[in-house]
């Protein structure tokens, strides 16, 4: 059976004693909560991975990385490396957020690659996905989605692939307060549950996560959550508060 994910994104968010704390509440939090087949993962900034794993070690969550740059070690001055994420023992790290596509111009060629880095040292991505406004009013969201994956994710072997989180994230959804409806939610996490059944076969494909993100908060998080094929949540902004990604976590 899949498991059901609620992991949270802190993106470039919160100095070091507030991170502490917040992670803290949320360990303290999550002592008290028990979800059957269920995973916590926080994905606080590169610098805190350590304190993070730390608590996570007598605590009822896992740590996921958010960005890793696609070699072992060398000449990158500034990146961290999937050997060096592997050492901390993170389990995680989100792969092609639209926020490094459209800043750091990461490609789906590039994404490849990290998937690639990753997956070599046994960390599972989290890859995510998703159309800008423009591509929805055009009506090209399925085949937007569909590319991203074909050219990131499809080249991977069965047993590799069943280590992958997907994370659906509609661009015009993230950090704007506008979700995506149940109904949209649910069509497209329908079709990529359709594509990942069509290259890897049904038992991949019933066993793959897949995260609705974009504006997902305390208040529609339950709904969200109980559309088919729908199986939690990457979470940004309602993650930076222990109380209302408790409430999420709840949700599921
Ligand atoms: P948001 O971000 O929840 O703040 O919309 C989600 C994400 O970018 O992962």
């Amino acid at each position: 059976m899949r498991k059901r994910i609620v992991a949270g994104n802190w993106k470039m968010n919160k100095v070091f004693s507030e991170a502490e704390t917040l992670i803290t509440e949320i360990a303290d939090a999550l002592d008290n909560v028990e979800i059957e087949n269920a995973e916590v993962i926080l994905c606080p900034p590169a610098l805190y991975l350590e304190m993070a794993m730390d608590v996570a070690f007598e605590s009822n969550f896992t740590v996921g990385a958010q960005n890793v740059y696609p070699e072992d070690s060398g000449a990158y001055t500034g990146e961290i490396s999937p050997l060096m994420l592997k050492e901390l023992n993170v389990d995680y790290c989100i792969v092609g957020h639209s926020e490094r596509r459209k800043y750091f111009g990461e490609s789906h060629e590039f994404l490849l690659r990290k998937v690639d880095a990753l997956l070599k040292h046994d960390i599972s991505p989290i890859f995510c996905c998703g159309e800008l406004l423009p591509e929805r009013e055009a009506g090209e969201h399925f085949s937007v989605v569909k590319r991203q994956l074909e050219e990131s994710l499809f080249h991977l072997a069965p047993d590799e692939f069943s280590k992958v989180v997907i994370a659906y994230e509609p661009v015009w959804a993230i950090g704007t307060g506008v979700n995506a409806s149940n109904e949209q939610a649910r069509e497209m996490h329908a079709h990529i549950r359709k594509l990942v059944k069509g290259k890897y076969g049904l038992e991949t494909a019933e066993n793959l996560s897949i995260l609705y993100g974009g504006s997902c908060n305390a208040k529609n998080a339950a709904e969200l959550f109980a559309q088919p094929d729908v199986d939690g949540g990457l979470i940004g902004g309602a993650s930076l508060k222990a109380e209302e990604f408790i409430k999420i976590v709840l949700s599921l």
